[in-house]
Order: C-alpha cells, then structure tokens, then sequence
C-alpha cells in the first residue's frame, strides 16, 4: 500500500505584493502605501504632508507620481495610494515633473523666502525639494502677503503664519497623535491660516514635536531661535534620560554648548516624539549654576570653599576610612549611568562592604514590585486586551508613555481601566475610571477582580459606586478569556499612601491570569538600571539577592556584605539617631524628594559627613560638607535602561563644565584610594564588565550595543546560556572548589509584599485625605535650570472640591493653611470638581516647601493615608 494524500498540498499564501517602480519590480506589503513603500526599495517621493506616524491627507500633492490604472496611467498622490499587485509607477516622468513644478511654484506664491534668517534654513523640506524637484523661477511677480512675525503662541512655540504652506501636519498632531487639539486652521480659501484662538494658547506637553515636524520654518521653538544654524551644529544620537520611557534623541550642539534635541523614531519606544521637558531642558546643561569644582564645609553652616579634587577626594577617603561598614549609606544614583551605578554598587558594596545603598527615596515602589512581576515592554499596550492604570498621572510623569498609551486607547481601541484616587491625563481615554478613595486602591480592585470572576458588587467598595466596579470587573474578564495580555502600568499613584497599597492591587490583578504583565510607571530615568545593578539594600547586581548571588560576585569582587541594608528611609532614621555616620547622596535630593522632608532634614542633619555628588545646587547638598561636581547628560557616555528594561547608549556630545567629572571615574578612584582597584580605564570597560558580570546582562555588551540593528537598544535579560536558569551558586550541593554559576535570573522571582487588607481608620470629620502627585513642570533643579521652562511651573495651590472649600467657608483664590500630623504649607485654593470630596490635592513639588512637608512616614505605614486639615489664614 503506498500513502496517498487525501487532499492536495496548499500552495503558500504570497504575503508581499510586486510592484514596478521607475521601472524596477519591488515587494511591497499588502496596505502599504506608495510612498513608504518606494522609500523603503530607495526611491523617494517628495511631501510635505505626509509623516509616517499620523494618518494620511493628501493635503500638499507633492507627492503625485504616475500611477497605473484601468484607464491607464494617471496622476495619483503616493502618500493615499496603497500599493496593489501588479501597480506599475512612474515616478520621473514629465506629467510628474511637470505636476511637482506647479505644486511648488504655488507654495512659493505667498512663501516669504526669508531663507537667510529663517531657523529652518539648511534643512527645510521645502529649500530642499525646491532645489530638487522645482521649477527653475516662478511666474508669479505680485507682492507677497505680509503678516506680523512671529506670534508666539505659547511659551514655548512662534508662528510665522506667512511661511505656512498649510500642510496640516501640527494641526494633525496636536489633535491625532498628542489629543490637544489647540493649534488649527482658521479662516477659508486665500486668507486660511494655522493659528491657535486668543484665549487658548498652544499650552500642550507636547508642542516641540510640531516645530520638528513642520516642513517649513513658520513654527520655531523660542529656545532654538536664531541659535544656530544646521551646518554649524554637530550630533549625536543619545537617550532622553529626563524620565523613565528612554526616549531616543539627537543632540545636537554649536561651539561645545547643546542647543537642541531632536527625536528619533524609535519603534519600539517613542516614534519620534518627546515631551518638551525632555526636549527643552538641555538649557540646564549649560546653566550658570552648574557645579563645576569640588567644594567643602569646614563645618556644617559654613559658606563652601573651592578646593581641588586631590584635597575633597582625600577628605572623603579618609573619613570613610574611619567607619564601620553599617556606619556608611548611599542614597540616590538612579539618574546615573549603568556604568556609574555598577561603579558605586562596588564601591559601597565591595570595597566598604556596605548594603545600604537605595536608589529610591521611599516615593516609589519596593525592588520585589519590579523585580517579582513578568513583564511588559511599551509596544505591549496596543496588543493588549486590556490596559489597567494602577500608578501616576503618566501625562505628568511619563509623557510619551502616554502618547503610547493613548494611542493603544484611541486607534487601536485597547479598553483601558484606570484606578484613580483623581483625575489624570488618561481619564479622558480610560473605558472605566475606578476612582477610589485614598488608601483604599488594594479594596478597589480586589472589587473589581472579584466582578470579574463572576461576583458583581452591590454597594460601594473603597469608595467606588458599584457600577463603576462591575463596568470595570466587566471589561477585565472579556480581556482575561481573551487570551490577549492584560499590561498593569504600576507606579506610584500618590506619595501620601504607601507603596504596599499599590503592589497589594497590582498582585490582585495578576492573580486573576497568567497573562498579566507589568510595565513599571516609574519616573526617574535609570531606576530600572539602578536596580539592575543592584542599588538596593538585599539586592547584587543582575535581579539577585545576597544569597543568590554571592558566591558569584564573591568570586568576582570578593567578599561584600552578607546582610541585608537598610533603605533610604531606615539610613534617614539612623543617621538621624547617629548611627549612619555618613552619607553619600548620588544626584539625590532627599529634602525634596524623599516622602517625609522632616525626616530627611534630621537625617542630613545627624550624619557626620554628608557628601553630595551632583550637577546642580538643591535643597539638600547646602547640608552636604563635601560636594562633587558631576558631569550630566550630553556630558558623558555609558548605557541606560528604561522602563522596559531596555539598555540603550548615551553618548557624549560637550565638555563638562571646570573640572566636573563622570560619576563612574568619582567612584573608580575612591576606590582606588581605599585600596581596590576596578581596572577602568574607559566607561567601556565597565559595559563590558557588566557584560560579563552581571547575569542580567549578559549579551549586552559594547559590541552588541553598537550593532545598528540595536540601535533601539536591548531588552534584558537577554535569552543567553549564561541567563537560562542554573543551579544556585549558593546551592550547598554544588561542588566544593567548582568554578561558581552566574545566578538564574529567568523567572520573576516571587514578591515579599506584606498582604493589606485595604482598610484605612476613617479621618475624622474635620481632616481631609491627602493626595498628591507630580507635575512635569516642578521646583525641581532640571526645570529650575532651564530657562525655557523655570516659567512653566505653576504657583502652589491646593486643590478642593467646591463643595469642600463650601463647607470649610473658604473661596478659591484664598491662602490657607494646610495642616498635617507633621507639617504645614501655605497654599492658594484652586477649585477641581473633578476631585471626589473628602480630599485635598497637593502637587508634589510646587510649593516652596513641597509636599512632603506634609507626610509621615510612621502615619503613612499605621493608617496608609495622610491626614489634613485646612486652617484659615497663613500661619
Ligand atoms: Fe504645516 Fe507648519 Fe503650516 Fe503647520 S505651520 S500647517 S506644520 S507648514
Ligand atoms: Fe525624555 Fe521622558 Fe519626555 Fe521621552 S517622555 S522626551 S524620555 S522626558
Ligand atoms: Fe502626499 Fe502631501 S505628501 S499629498
């Protein structure tokens, strides 16, 4: 008997299509258009209106080609046309060149040719596909029209409306891709013209973006203007390291002084956008107020002296010489490089065999959060069955997160469920806002998840109404049998309830599935490299605990300490008691940062030495009796890593300013001036260390880094041998004398997160629950620095309900006192309806004493909330 098929072999599906370009067969995938696709096999279309990351409008037609057709072939603009099999395409010909020649000389009617003082000059679309593709003069003799120049139309943005060729990309992005539907074309046919109303400026997050995109120069940033011209600038491409997305950028500068970012299209992170903080804040680069030569206290309260680097180095050397391992902390370093990190993990941890080291402030969530989750990477947003918000105001923290998240809401209709104590910059995208009360999110979403699997809530559970539950329990179980992921966004909602409270909610929701990940809403930049590289207290670099991890690194650095530290919170509270007796704070500003001030004043206060390595002067290294001037972003190279856990390349592009100097050289010779020496020559030798290191990372090293197909960077771990699970290098049963195994760093590793149970005592009828969150546009020493946006931060108020402001016989516009177990701030009263009663919104760090003025940590971990009061008058 022979075998016979039954049915006939399928022929494969062709997936590509075959079009003929300029005469050259091509492949093309199917809804692909023209445009992209011949750009993609090398031919270029010339536009103006079309931008790969917003939809098409055939707006410009200066993308006509000759397209075939039924009736032969015609004029079809490329940026509409999606390709077809068999589509043959003309892009040369004389119908083309003739319909470009027209298209351009009817841009240039009005367009003022003011090219010698135009910003955009040297690199303008329109200069360019003039020269190239237009017709050698114009017909056109008539005087051209004149309008007042420029406008501005924010603090930020100017408008030359007459060099507008109306092509409708700002006005797409702003309303499509940004949702600040502010800047739009106002009147019709000769007179129509881009413009924003008279009341409501282009006050967006996000209006950089447009000036980049604007193919001519009528929008130019009032940072840039008249700074520089484009074959005068030098770059290199880098890493946004103002927050936590990584997003990629240029840096470009003029005569060793930054003078622009520009954003490049990462797929896999920002498409090309940035928030204008990222953007703009360079101007703290070359601030006036830089540190830029080590200083020194005689004594505490002393006016700081100049002195040189061998004299400051020593001081510190030697003072650290004199005390115990558990005498020392390092506080902070989660702004720095990976390199710098790992330098100071080896440092501390190596070298003075100390574990307290902690590159959180207590405001965010514990390393077992990041660490024990699977998890998420951004383009996980849009394939999701669903997005749960359970942290921050992402649009206030994490800007271009949200325009990620936003667009997975709006575009690709991923519901989104956001648990909110108050509103954020989501809420307008969210399918359902839980909106509960402060404390009680962990109650909240056990309601919700208990919806989900079948129990529909009957009353109000943690204050949420009981429709508000079921609508959101309903939303999860669709996504749950979706067997799509559901992503968690996890970070820190509000600093006035403790971290526990949202990884209580966030381990809820995991529970409920086995495709749930995490995607850390964290904001400082390289928090996750921080981690990574061990900057906690139990933690050795590589997502490994002492006893998991030490006999690895033992055979590497060492012996180093064998017993778990103490966090910034407990190294505030010793130092305060005077049992840490010096302090090392790395880019940190505790008093500002750290969730109770008072504590972190008495900390600074009680340690014997304080030293502070940073770019800028802040609220806590006056306290500091040794400060090192650091170099800063655009200063130095190295890796980071974002929220993803993507390890992308900074590079450098401007001297530091005097005689500041990377942290990982700072920690390299202290090092050496205790004895130890790390081998570093390079900051890439310790990418490669790391490399070789730390388990995490293996794979990712400099070579690697440097492959153009990385240039978005790697996601660790990465899938190596050296990272697929092994046994424990700790594991009694290992061999005596058998060369260690680097730890197993696969699997997320279970969380040691005490359970709540959601209940907070009830404030009395006079106190209202604190709530509060961060601004992109602060107090803090970046914005402070940068002249563009120092004016952006708003005056410090608090928020209220009206009917809460009623009810304490106040009005808006009056300055209160707000009152807590701890402290006190004089704030402006701001009406918010949007707010539930019973609370009162302080942003973190606008008033001049901040937020945390407000908290306690004691109150913060008895009754996981903080109590005000509101008092009339200042005090
Ligand atoms: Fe296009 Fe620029 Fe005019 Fe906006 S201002 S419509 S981006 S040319
Ligand atoms: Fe920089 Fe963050 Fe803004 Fe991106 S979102 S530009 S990383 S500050
Ligand atoms: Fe095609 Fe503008 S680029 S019409």
């Amino acid at each position: 008997m022979t075998d016979t098929a039954t049915t006939a072999p399928e022929t494969p599906k062709k997936t590509t299509l075959t079009v003929t370009i300029d005469g050259v067969a091509m492949e093309a995938n199917p809804g692909e258009l023209l445009i992209a696709a011949a750009e993609r096999t090398g031919t270029y279309i010339p536009r103006f209106c079309w931008h790969p990351r917003m939809k098409e409008v055939g707006m410009c037609r200066m993308c006509l080609v000759e397209v075939s057709g039924p009736r032969g072939m015609s004029l079809q603009p490329a940026c509409m046309q999606p390709c077809a099999e068999g589509m043959v395409v003309d892009t040369k010909s004389a119908m083309v060149k003739k319909a470009q020649d027209g298209v351009l000389e009817f841009l240039l009617v009005n367009h003022p040719l003011d090219c010698p003082v135009c910003d955009k000059g040297g690199e303008c679309p329109l200069q360019d596909q003039t020269l190239t593709f237009g017709p050698g003069e114009s017909r056109f003799v008539e005087e051209k029209r004149h309008n007042e120049k420029p406008i501005p139309i924010s603090d930020l943005v100017l408008l030359d409306r007459e060099r507008c060729i109306l092509c409708d990309r700002c006005t797409r992005f702003s309303k499509e891709v940004a949702g600040d539907p502010l800047i739009h074309f106002i009147n019709r046919g000769n007179t129509t013209e881009v413009n924003t109303f008279p009341d409501d400026p282009f006050a967006s997050y996000f209006s950089g973006n447009v000036v980049q995109i604007c193919p001519v120069g009528a929008l130019t940033a009032s940072p840039y203007r008249f700074a520089a011209r484009p074959w005068d600038l030098d770059q290199v491409e880098s890493t946004c390291t103002s927050c936590a997305v990584g997003c990629r950028v240029v840096v470009q500068s003029s005569g060793d002084e930054i003078t622009r970012l520009q954003g490049v299209d990462s797929d896999p992170v920002n498409w090309g956008w940035l928030c204008d903080k990222g953007r703009f804040d360079f101007e703290a680069v070359s601030s006036p107020s830089r540190l830029s030569a080590p200083l020194v206290r005689a004594a505490r309260g002393a006016a700081p002296e100049k002195v040189s680097w061998s004299a400051a180095m020593t001081r510190i050397a030697t003072a650290l010489r004199t005390y115990q391992p558990s005498e020392i902390g390092f506080i902070g370093g989660a702004r720095l490089t990976n390199e710098d990190q790992y330098a100071y993990v080896r440092l501390a941890k190596q070298v003075l065999r100390t574990d307290n080291v902690d590159a959180q402030l207590a405001d965010g969530l514990t390393p077992d959060a990041w660490l024990g989750f699977p998890k998420a990477t951004i383009n996980d947003l849009a394939t999701a069955g669903a997005i749960v918000l359970l942290g921050p105001d992402i649009k206030e923290e994490l800007p271009v997160l949200f325009l990620r998240l936003r667009d997975a809401a709006v575009t690709k209709k991923v519901p989104v469920v956001e648990f909110a104590a108050a509103p954020t910059g989501v809420s307008p995208y969210a399918a359902e806002s839980v909106r509960y009360r402060p404390g009680e999110v962990a109650l909240a979403v056990k309601a919700v998840m208990a919806a989900a699997a079948g129990s529909s809530a009957e009353r109000q559970i943690g204050g949420v109404e009981a429709d508000s539950i079921n609508a959101a329990g309903a939303i999860l179980a669709k996504a749950i049998v979706s067997g799509k992921k559901v992503v968690v966004l996890l970070g820190r909602a509000s600093m006035a309830e403790p971290d526990r409270a949202f990884v209580e909610a966030a381990l809820a929701v995991s529970a409920a599935s086995s495709d749930v990940v995490v995607l850390p809403a964290m904001r400082r930049a390289n928090l996750h490299g921080a981690l990574d590289m061990g900057m906690a207290p139990g933690l050795l670099p590589g997502r490994v605990t002492h006893g998991e991890g030490g006999a690895w690194f033992a055979a590497h650095w060492g012996a180093g300490p064998s017993n778990p530290g103490l966090d910034t919170a407990a190294m505030l509270e010793a130092a305060a008691a005077g049992t840490i007796k010096a302090l090392v704070l790395l880019g940190a500003d505790p008093v500002a940062d750290f969730v109770d001030r008072d504590l972190a004043e008495r900390g600074l206060m009680g340690a014997e030495l304080v030293v502070a390595i940073d770019t800028l002067p802040n609220a806590s290294n006056t306290h500091a009796h040794v400060m090192l001037p650091a170099a800063g972003f655009g200063e130095k190279s190295g890796t980071t890593t974002n929220l993803e856990g993507r390890v992308t390349v900074l590079s450098s592009k401007v001297s530091a300013p005097g005689t500041a100097r990377p942290d990982w050289m700072i920690a390299t010779e202290l090092a050496s001036m205790l004895g130890t020496d790390f081998g570093y020559e390079t900051v890439g030798d310790i990418t490669d260390d790391i490399a070789a290191t730390v388990p995490t990372h293996a794979g990712a090293t400099r070579a690697e880094l440097r492959r153009p197909a990385n240039a978005d960077g790697i996601v660790v771990p990465v899938p190596t041998e050296a990272s697929t699970p092994s046994a424990d290098a700790a594991d009694p049963s290992v061999e005596e004398n058998a060369e260690p195994r680097p730890p197993s760093v696969a699997a997320p590793k279970p969380l040691r997160v005490r359970a709540v149970d959601g209940v907070v005592p009830q404030p009395d009828s006079y106190s209202l629950r604190l709530i509060t969150g961060r601004v992109l546009y602060d107090q803090g020493s970046i914005v402070q620095a940068s002249s563009s946006l120092a004016k952006l931060a708003r005056p410090a108020s608090v928020r209220l309900h009206s009917g809460e402001i009623e009810r304490h016989a106040m009005h808006p516009g009056d300055v209160i006192r707000v009152v807590s177990q701890t402290g006190e701030l004089a704030l402006t009263i701001e009406v918010d309806d949007h707010l539930p009663r019973g609370v009162a919104f302080v942003p973190w760090n606008l008033a001049d004493r901040g937020a945390n003025t407000l908290i306690n940590v004691g109150e913060l971990a008895a009754d996981g909330i903080t109590k005000v009061r509101l008092e009339s008058g200042r005090s």
